[in-house]
């Protein structure tokens, strides 16, 4: 029997490992352990919650406000500790985040070989997203296998001299959990007012805090001004440098504002179905949308998810208040542009088989061992 490790730390781990985790579980072949790193405590419990699953082990390394350095530290010593006491035969990180990146040195310090499921993607900006953009390049220099969601994503590690063998194209597991959730009997639903249009928003990333952040919001505020029928949905992400600077900003709004804390992911979802469009800066949520038909408006300058774009449901609008209040009031009173947004969409991140590929590609690594 081989003992893999499934690493997670922040929500989108959580949710975007969950089918891998379940997929793996199905098969006698291995032993899987689920270690929490703690990044996230709340969000990263409600996500893994959602699935029915908890942590084997939990690191608790979350701190207030926390700094890189912390967490690239504390997960690196800690996981360390961990694979020390309970020695595994592979290491499942997934994506970006810092837990990804010094979960994965801490394998590799110890070679243990490391399949890093959402690998490939990339702005080609290293600062962007910061520090998302970094954590990915490096996690994909100690990797051993490589699943790439699409195959954009396996070309780039292509160019960065990967062994092809050790790549595989797999779809993104987001759909996997996003179909898994859909097709569930009892769904959980945020109730929103009737007859009234919705707009689902979310913001958290590191390069929007400060200015950016305050132009989503004055553009949001311009929206609710020019369409007062307007509702925006706002689940705050716990980070409090985000949250206390929407807040303030949007405070003059509460008929057209509703905040409400992290959403649990069905809830999430019935919202995301429920709005006429997403502004968001999520990775996940570009991929979702395309899933569920969805339009969105990223507020980002670059996107490592092209796809999302040329074949999905997204627009790139930046973080200037004048360009998302334009293409939102687009959006709203032009519903030929909706339409035109969605006629593209190819669902270019699968059809909800990544995981059992996943699988697949583990169960002939060890097999050729
Ligand atoms: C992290 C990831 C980012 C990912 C995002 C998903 C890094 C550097 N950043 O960003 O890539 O897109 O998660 O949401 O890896 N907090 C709580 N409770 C929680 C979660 C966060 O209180 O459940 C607060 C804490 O004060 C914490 C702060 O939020 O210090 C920031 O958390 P952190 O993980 O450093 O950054 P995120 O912005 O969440
Ligand atoms: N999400 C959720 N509840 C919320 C907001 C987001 O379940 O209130 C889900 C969303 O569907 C997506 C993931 O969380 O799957 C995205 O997480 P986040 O935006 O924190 O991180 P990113 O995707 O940008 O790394």
């Amino acid at each position: 029997m081989k003992k893999i490790a499934c690493i997670v730390g922040t929500r989108p781990e959580a949710i975007k490992m969950a089918p891998v985790i379940h997929e793996l579980r199905r098969d006698p072949e291995f032993l899987v352990t689920v270690l929490a790193t703690g990044q996230h405590t709340d969000m990263l419990m409600q996500a893994l919650g959602d699935f029915g699953l908890e942590p084997d082990a939990n690191l608790n390394i979350m701190r207030d406000k926390q700094s890189l350095d912390h967490i690239t530290a504390s997960v690196l010593q800690g996981v360390g500790g961990f694979l020390d006491a309970e020695p595994q035969d592979m290491l499942l990180v997934h994506g970006d985040t810092s837990t990804t990146f010094a979960a994965c040195l801490a394998g590799f310090y110890r070679k243990i070989p490391a399949g890093h499921v959402e690998a490939g993607l990339r702005s080609h900006d290293l600062s962007l997203p910061f520090p998302e953009e970094a954590n990915r390049v490096l996690t994909d220099r100690l990797a051993e296998l490589f699943f790439a969601p699409t195959q954009g994503d396996a070309d780039n590690l292509l160019r960065e001299g990967i062994n092809p063998e050790r790549i595989h194209i797999t779809g993104n597991t987001v759909i996997d959990a996003l179909y898994w959730i859909l097709g569930r009997d009892k769904h959980t639903k945020f109730e929103l007012p009737e007859g009234r249009p919705v707009i689902l928003m979310t913001a958290h990333r590191r390069e929007s805090w400060g200015q950016p952040l305050v132009e989503i919001c004055s553009a949001v505020g311009d929206v609710i001004r020019e369409r007062p029928d307007v509702m925006f949905l706002i689940p705050l992400h716990k980070n409090p440098t985000v949250r206390n600077v929407i807040r303030e900003c949007l405070k003059d709004f509460p008929d057209n504002v509703i905040f409400t804390e992290p959403l649990g992911y069905s809830e999430f979802v019935h919202a995301m179905s429920r709005s006429e469009f997403i502004l968001s800066d999520s990775g996940g949520v570009q991929e979702e949308a395309s899933g569920i038909d969805k339009p969105v408006l990223i507020m980002r300058t670059v996107s490592e998810r092209p796809e999302a774009i040329v074949h999905g449901t997204c627009v790139l609008v930046g973080t200037g208040r004048a360009k998302i209040r334009e293409e939102a009031l687009g959006l709203l009173n032009e519903p030929e542009r909706r339409r035109e947004l969605l006629a593209k969409n190819t669902k270019p991140f699968g059809n909800g088989e990544a995981s059992k590929k996943i699988h697949e590609a583990v169960r002939r690594y060890f097999a050729r061992q």
